[in-house]
């Protein structure tokens, strides 16, 4: 008998202890494209236009690049983001990187592709306002985008399925590598400094960050509540499960310096004020997800 509890005790925890990945270079072989293969260099241009072409929002003055803008390391430095008509968005605009191996997408995970993700932001009326019968009789109009969904697409040409597929490829192909971390990695032990070699140590030691940001992309791709303080019920409410309440998709950490602010709300200021918030255990403990607790980091 106590064999047998020993066995499954054994068991248990080197379950516990693969289930973190270590972290690392994403390794561009192993994305899932849909249709096996990445895109045509073509493919990826087109979906750069539409991504970047305000003519995709109702009233012609916003791009997803508004919201999600590379000089802001593809978010848009404010907590709520704003509307085509000026409403406010009720989350945070997230950054886009290496979103190209998740499969839950939106900060509660409700999209489970790109493709899917692709024309919420366009019809919801928050955001771009625009209905799609409307996006596809405009961009019909322009030469442009009449030759390049023709000749990607074939027939089919201009429709909502193309319009997501062409978004989704140019999404899938922002990526980040080959950083002073990757090069590290690969064995260039000058490639990061002394202080951030300390940071990488309590990341995986003593901060425990690596327990859910994991991974090349350091996310383990699922939903934590992690005690920051909000009415925002995250994966709860889509799931309807309770325990699940406020629950959040942890984010890729790649290039994260350049998107302040940060979380869901936006309610972080800065990677200093995120740190500050991990070594307190986190604003709110209702509910809070067993793995957060003060840290005492000097
Ligand atoms: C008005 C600002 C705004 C615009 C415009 C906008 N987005 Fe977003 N985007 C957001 C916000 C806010 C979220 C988070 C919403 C949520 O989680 O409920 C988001 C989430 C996303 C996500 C999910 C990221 C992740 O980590 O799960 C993707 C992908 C995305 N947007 C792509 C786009 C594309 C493509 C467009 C243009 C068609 C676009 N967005 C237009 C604000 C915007
Ligand atoms: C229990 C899992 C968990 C642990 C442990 C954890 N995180 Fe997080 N992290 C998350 C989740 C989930 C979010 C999003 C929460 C939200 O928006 O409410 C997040 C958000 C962040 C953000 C903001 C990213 C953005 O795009 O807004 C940063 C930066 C971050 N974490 C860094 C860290 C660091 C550094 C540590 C270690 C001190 C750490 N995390 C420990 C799960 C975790």
């Amino acid at each position: 008998m106590l064999k047998i509890i020993l066995t499954a005790v054994l068991v248990f925890y080197c379950v516990m202890a693969w289930s973190v990945e270590p972290i690392g270079t994403p390794d561009r072989g192993k994305i899932k494209y849909p249709s096996g293969a990445a895109p045509s260099l073509a493919e990826v241009n087109l979906g750069k236009m539409l991504f970047f072409d305000p003519r995709i929002s109702v009233n012609q003055t916003q791009s997803c690049a508004t919201c999600h803008n590379p000089d802001l390391g593809l978010s848009d430095a404010i907590k709520h983001s704003l509307g085509a008509m000026g409403k406010r968005v009720n989350r945070h605009a997230p950054h886009l990187y290496n979103l190209a191996w998740s499969n839950q997408f939106f900060w509660d995970g409700r999209a489970a592709s790109l493709e899917e993700q692709a024309l919420d932001p366009i019809v919801e009326n928050s955001e771009m306002n625009m209905p799609l019968p409307e996006l596809i009789t405009r961009l019909k109009a322009v030469p442009y985008y009449q030759k390049a969904f023709e000749q990607i697409y074939g027939s089919t040409a201009i429709s909502a399925l193309n319009i997501s597929r062409a978004n989704a490829a140019f999404e899938r192909s922002l990526i980040s590598d080959n950083s002073p971390f990757d090069q590290y990695i690969a064995g260039n032990k000058t490639a990061m400094s002394p202080a951030a070699i300390r940071g990488m140590e309590l990341f995986e030691g003593k901060a425990n960050c690596i327990e859910c940001h994991d991974g090349p992309n350091f996310t383990d791709n699922i939903f934590h509540n992690i005690g920051v303080k909000s009415d925002d019920l995250g994966r709860g409410a889509i799931t309807n499960d309770r325990t699940q309440n406020k629950a959040f998709k942890t984010p890729g950490l790649r290039n994260i310096t350049l998107s302040a602010p940060y979380m869901h709300d936006g309610s972080e200021p800065s990677i200093q004020a995120v740190i500050r918030f991990y070594n307190q255990g986190g604003t709110d403990t209702e509910g809070l997800d067993n793995l957060i607790e003060k840290l005492n980091l000097s």
